[in-house]
């Protein structure tokens, strides 16, 4: 990975993500430590800069912060003056000129973070650009995957529904195919991105047929607010054809897990009763997702500091 931003999981190694689940361990035994914290990051400063709506996101990269002792400047968009009429440009120089580290990229737009990443000296990390990436959500699911059944290689996941608006689904479909994993992609053709035959993936619209062959099944929400027309003739046949609905979590192997990168729709890609089954890792998923991030930001701030100090008899590295 470029040593100073992640911007993406298209330009890393496999050597690159398995360090950074590796790293990702030791930062989970942090988080069940009755005092969860490593003064790792002292007198470093994160700051988050998120254009479009987060819950889960935006607040593990604060605690992941929190957890490293960073320092944590909070910074709203909607609050800001980019109200005002501010440019991005002038709000990044902005930020930088108070001294900031890491600045936590959000965006509607493809490509933003890429473009922050020329105008800081810092380090820009991608919280989500427009259908592009989403990394750090791509690497919380590779280690609950990991965490769940051993490891990816030979496994076969199928990601279910709205893949074309889906930076979520882009990320995850390099991380689990450079990890080893089968991947399907199973949607009406409306929500599949034109370009997906050049992607390391099969394709199939009967999820029923799919269901017994997989070892993780993966939802998406319907985006619709990425939506420019109307893709589906309604919600209730979505859900007919590609929802997982009770009878279908019955197709699945014992051992096959369910996830969702959240914000689910109950009722909608996932039945309610099926969201809190045992096989659905949803909550691991935001668990691991702080983990994740701590060890992002310490594998690009960290140079210098200690983690064997902190994390006794690991060499983290
Ligand atoms: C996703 C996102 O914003 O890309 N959510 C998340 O970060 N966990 C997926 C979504 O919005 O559906």
């Amino acid at each position: 990975m470029s040593a100073r931003h992640l911007l993406g999981i298209a330009e890393l190694e496999v050597a690159d993500i398995e360090r950074l689940l590796r790293l990702t361990d030791s930062f989970v035994e942090v988080g069940r430590r009755r005092m969860p914290k490593v003064p790792a990051l002292q007198g470093r400063t994160v700051t988050w800069l998120f254009y479009e709506s987060s819950t889960r996101t935006r607040l593990s990269f604060e605690q992941a912060a929190k957890r490293l002792s960073a320092d944590t400047l909070n910074f709203s968009v909607p609050t800001s003056s980019v109200n005002k009429g501010e440019s991005l440009r002038d709000t990044v120089a902005t930020i930088e000129a108070m001294g900031v580290d890491a600045i936590v990229v959000r965006h509607a737009s493809s490509g933003v973070p890429h473009q922050v990443a020329r105008w800081v000296s810092g380090s820009v990390i991608n919280a989500g650009d427009g259908w592009h990436e989403h990394p750090t959500q791509a690497l919380l699911d590779c280690y609950t995957i990991r965490d769940h059944l051993g490891g990816l290689d030979g496994l076969h996941i199928a990601i279910v529904g709205d893949i074309n608006h889906s930076r979520v689904a882009r990320s995850d479909v390099w991380a689990f195919t450079k990890l080893g994993a089968e991947v399907t992609l199973v949607a009406p053709p409306t929500l599949l991105p034109p370009s997906v035959e050049g992607w390391p993936v099969r394709v199939d619209h009967d999820l029923d047929a799919v269901l017994p062959t997989v070892d993780v099944v993966y939802l998406l929400r319907m985006q619709r607010e990425r939506m420019l027309e109307a893709l589906l003739p309604s919600l209730r046949e979505y859900t007919a054809c590609y929802g997982l609905t009770r009878r279908r979590v019955d197709l699945l192997r014992d051992k096959a897990i369910v996830m969702h990168p959240g914000p689910m729709n109950r009722g909608v890609e996932i039945a309610a009763d099926v969201a809190d089954l045992p096989r659905s890792v949803v909550i691991d998923q935001v668990r691991n997702g702080v983990a994740v991030r701590m060890a992002v930001l310490y594998d690009l701030l960290g140079s210098g500091a200690d983690l064997s100090r902190d994390l006794p008899g690991r060499d983290a590295r």
